[in-house]
């Protein structure tokens, strides 16, 4: 095993099985650039108050400096055979090696404790804002759709039963608003984390807090162009500080959320691809075949994105429980946290990728789901409203109609098709001519007026251009 940042008080060398079950490099390499720019400011404050000379701090910050380089070069690779107990460990080691000596001073005032709260709060801040940019590439997807068909109208469903003659853009805005949202979700998680400066191991460190907000904020603020993300303050609890993971919490939540909304979309697509629906055409190149079956085109990727919901889930339920009985402050239980986090993260970008090519791709058969629209119970509810302007009960009425839908089922004739005497034995409000206008698709949108649609579409038909 590599140096320790401990061992003064232990007489026996560590069990390797304890260090092979405590280690974390494997999975927390993914903070090097985080805990290296926090090293950076930390240099800077033991500089300010005193703890550095100044040719002390040039070699540092010049250590750092080279390994912030050789990481972002992609010199540095790390994997399982890494023997550094963690990333923090890993770096305090490196830097050594590069400057000797004078790199045992960079721990002055400092744990890990406080080191890999700074860091993941980093890491989210910037991993959360790369997302923000994976979900706008698919909500501009979505756009490109809802234009390309924008005079298209589908079955509406509830209970996944035939209900209301809808347009497909108000189905796509729908999936728009609820990624909408997931960006507001993530930026608000986001800029409500604060990173914390100065609580040591739990009890503080004996740098002036002063000291930490004006220096950290000047250096954080030159720091790689980053400053806007950021939302840097000293402590003002360090028991806290150290132990508080609602961030990785919340922000699991949130991508759990968004999850959801792809899985949700998912399974739409999933069903809508089906030979019983026939809705949509996904691209070959985003499809999968079957070993056995030579006929067999299959959603798998749809079904994946379903299905990672659960990992998402499980990923917030394991940071939950790990955290819930953990008394003041840091436990190492805490570690845990990482590999959910980055799971969570490195999944639904994947997913948000994926789908977007899809989505690009997608095609409507239009022929199809002109057949589906000529279920006359779609217009079931555009009768009751033709009743009730003519002045009858909407209770009264939803009955009558709902007679007339079980006579057409019971006896095999459709509505439009039967004798105006037989209508009026339903009501003697009902015209015919005026009752076959009624089975229209467009005629059951238009009727509609209570959307205020965003006026997103440009050039619109009739239908949308009354929003
Ligand atoms: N790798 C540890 C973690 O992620 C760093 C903190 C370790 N602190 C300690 N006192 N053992 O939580």
């Amino acid at each position: 095993m590599a140096k320790k940042l401990w061992g003064g008080r232990f007489s026996k060398k560590t069990n390797p099985l304890v260090e092979e079950f405590t280690k974390s490099i494997q999975y927390d390499y993914k903070l090097a650039k985080y805990d290296l720019l926090g090293s950076l400011a930390h240099v800077e404050i033991l500089s300010k108050s005193g703890y550095l000379n100044a040719d002390e701090t040039k070699t540092l910050k010049g250590g750092l400096d080279l390994l912030y380089a050789r990481l972002e070069s992609g010199k540095i690779k790390f994997d399982t055979r890494n023997k550094e107990e963690d990333i923090h460990t890993y770096i305090q080691n490196e830097l050594y090696r590069e400057v000797g000596d004078v790199s045992l001073k960079l721990h002055t005032a400092r744990s890990r404790n406080d080191q890999v709260v700074f860091a993941a709060k980093w890491y989210v801040k910037m991993a959360a804002l790369e997302l923000t940019g994976d979900i706008s590439k698919l909500i501009t997807a979505f756009y490109s759709l809802a234009r390309k068909y924008k005079d298209v109208i589908i079955p509406g469903f509830t209970h996944l039963q035939h209900a209301q003659p809808v347009c497909l853009t108000d189905y796509l805005f729908a999936y728009i608003n609820m990624l909408e949202r997931d960006i507001k979700r993530l930026d608000y998680i986001s800029k409500n984390i604060k990173i914390t400066l100065g609580a040591g191991a739990l009890a503080g460190t004996p740098i002036s807090a002063q000291e930490y907000q004006i220096k950290a904020e000047e250096f954080l603020g030159e720091v790689k162009g980053l400053k806007a993300a950021f939302n840097i303050e000293t402590t003002t609890n360090s028991l806290d500080a150290v132990s508080d993971r609602d961030f990785v919490i919340e922000i699991i939540s949130a991508l759990s959320i968004v999850a959801m909304h792809l899985s949700r979309l998912s399974e739409d697509l999933i069903i809508w691809s089906t030979k019983e629906f026939d809705f949509i055409e996904i691209d070959d190149s985003f499809c999968t075949g079957s070993s056995l079956m030579p006929q067999k085109k299959n959603p798998d990727v749809l079904e994946l994105i379903r299905g990672y919901s659960g990992r998402l889930y499980g990923n917030l339920m394991s940071v939950l429980t790990m955290m819930k009985g953990l008394p003041l402050t840091y436990n190492r239980d805490m570690q845990l946290d990482k590999e959910p986090l980055f799971n969570s993260f490195e999944i639904v970008s994947k997913e948000l990728k994926v789908l977007t090519g899809l989505i690009a791709t997608l095609k409507f058969n239009e022929g199809k789901i002109d057949e589906h629209l000529k279920d006359e119970s779609l217009y079931a509810t555009d009768l009751v409203y033709y009743l009730v302007d003519r002045g009858i009960a909407f209770k009264e009425a939803h009955t009558i109609i709902g007679k007339l839908i079980k006579y057409s089922i019971d006896n095999g004739i459709e509505i439009k098709a039967m004798p105006e005497d037989k209508l009026k034995y339903f009501s003697d409000k009902f015209v015919k001519k005026e009752i076959v206008k009624l089975f229209d698709p467009k005629v059951s949108v238009e009727s509609k007026k209570s959307i205020k649609r965003p006026n997103v579409l440009g050039s619109l038909n009739v239908t949308l251009g009354k929003m």
